[in-house]
């Protein structure tokens, strides 16, 4: 692998390479971990794959919040099954991102030195049970809606660990949606507590999908690779024409004024998300970003006692091993 990565660093610039790798994405093939690649890519999928398998991570904090407080024990032992679910996401994308030549045990260092970025999202708090359902109504829809055209994505490791996530996060989006009818039909209390999620989660989770496309900065060249298949703006569109629906059937008011079905565009009318905001909990400032990387510094220094014991039972067997030959 990495004299395959050597290789291919020496011939980075040979356009005749170069043509013929965009030709092979043009055609539609995949890309396969041994197969040449330019460097640019390599380093994109690198940084695409281990910020979503992070945000994978991070993501079970918000809702991990909730698993002892559910209110029964089906739902319990539903939201425990959907934050395992997040966990087993974030190792299969671990893996792929590995097929590229990083360990996973880089990305984990570059996520918790704040080197390496995770979404947006899970640096605000779930306060009531109703962020549950808001939470895989909304966060786990707007996953989806970003993850389906993923599955075609050229880069084959990536494309097939994303099928079965994306299987997975439909449970979750259903779920999601399955407590908030509960929610919105129950007692004024409870349905006050189910537009109160919508109202904190609209905006973030409209901010998943990435700044406006006039600010996106990798969006051109990753759709030409076909790492990413559509624009930031094309599918926050297709996620607020999904959802407002889905929300008028709850009886819940999004949060915005401008929300309109514009029969001219064939498409609703909605108010940008702050995106002062946005950067601002991009450099680490959101309400709950402090508290997470400690959450995960704390994670990854109580492993420490798992993780050398289990390199000191590998050690000794090869050195049975050897002895042995
Ligand atoms: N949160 C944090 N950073 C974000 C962001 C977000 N919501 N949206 C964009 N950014 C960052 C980009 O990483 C980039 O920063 P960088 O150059 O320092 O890495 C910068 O903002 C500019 O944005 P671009 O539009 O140019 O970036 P991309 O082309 O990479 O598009 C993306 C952003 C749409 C998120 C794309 O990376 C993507 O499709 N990623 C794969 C999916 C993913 O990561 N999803 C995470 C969702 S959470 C999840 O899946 C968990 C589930 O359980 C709910």
């Amino acid at each position: 692998m990495y004299a395959q990565m050597i290789k291919s660093e020496k011939s980075q610039d040979d356009p005749e390479k170069l043509a013929a790798f965009q030709q092979r994405i043009d055609d539609g093939e995949k890309i396969e971990p041994k197969d040449w690649m330019p460097e640019g890519y390599r380093k994109t999928l690198i940084r695409q794959i281990g910020q979503h398998a992070h945000s994978e991570i991070v993501g079970q904090l918000p809702e991990g919040n909730w698993i002892t407080r559910a209110p029964t024990l089906e739902r319990k032992a539903i939201l425990l099954a959907k934050v395992q679910d997040e966990a087993g996401h974030g190792l299969y994308l671990y893996c792929a991102a590995e097929t590229l030549g990083v360990s996973r045990d880089q990305l984990t260092r570059d996520l918790l030195s704040g080197k390496m970025k995770y979404s947006s999202i899970f640096n605000y708090p779930t306060l009531t049970w109703a962020d549950m359902g808001a939470v895989g109504w909304l966060v786990d829809g707007a996953a989806i809606m970003n993850q389906v055209p993923l599955q075609r994505t050229s880069y084959g490791p990536y494309a097939r660990a994303m099928v079965r996530i994306c299987k997975e996060e439909s449970f979750h989006q259903r779920q999601g949606f399955d407590i908030m009818m509960k929610m919105a039909n129950g007692t004024e209390a409870q349905r006050k507590m189910a537009q109160d999620a919508l109202n904190r989660f609209w905006y973030p989770s409209l901010m998943m999908f990435g700044p406006s496309d006039a600010n996106s900065v990798h969006s051109e060249q990753n759709m030409a690779w076909k790492i990413k298949m559509n624009t930031n703006d094309e599918l926050r569109q297709k996620f607020v024409d999904q959802t407002a629906p889905q929300a008028a059937f709850l009886g819940l008011n999004i949060p915005d004024e401008h929300l309109k079905w514009n029969e001219e565009r064939g498409h609703y009318d909605f108010s940008e998300p702050d995106w002062d905001e946005f950067f601002d909990v991009l450099r680490g400032n959101g309400p709950c970003s402090v508290e997470r990387m400690e959450a995960r510094n704390k994670a990854w220094d109580d492993g420490a006692w798992v993780r050398d014991g289990l390199m000191a039972h590998a050690a000794k067997k090869k050195a049975r091993r050897v002895a042995a030959e």
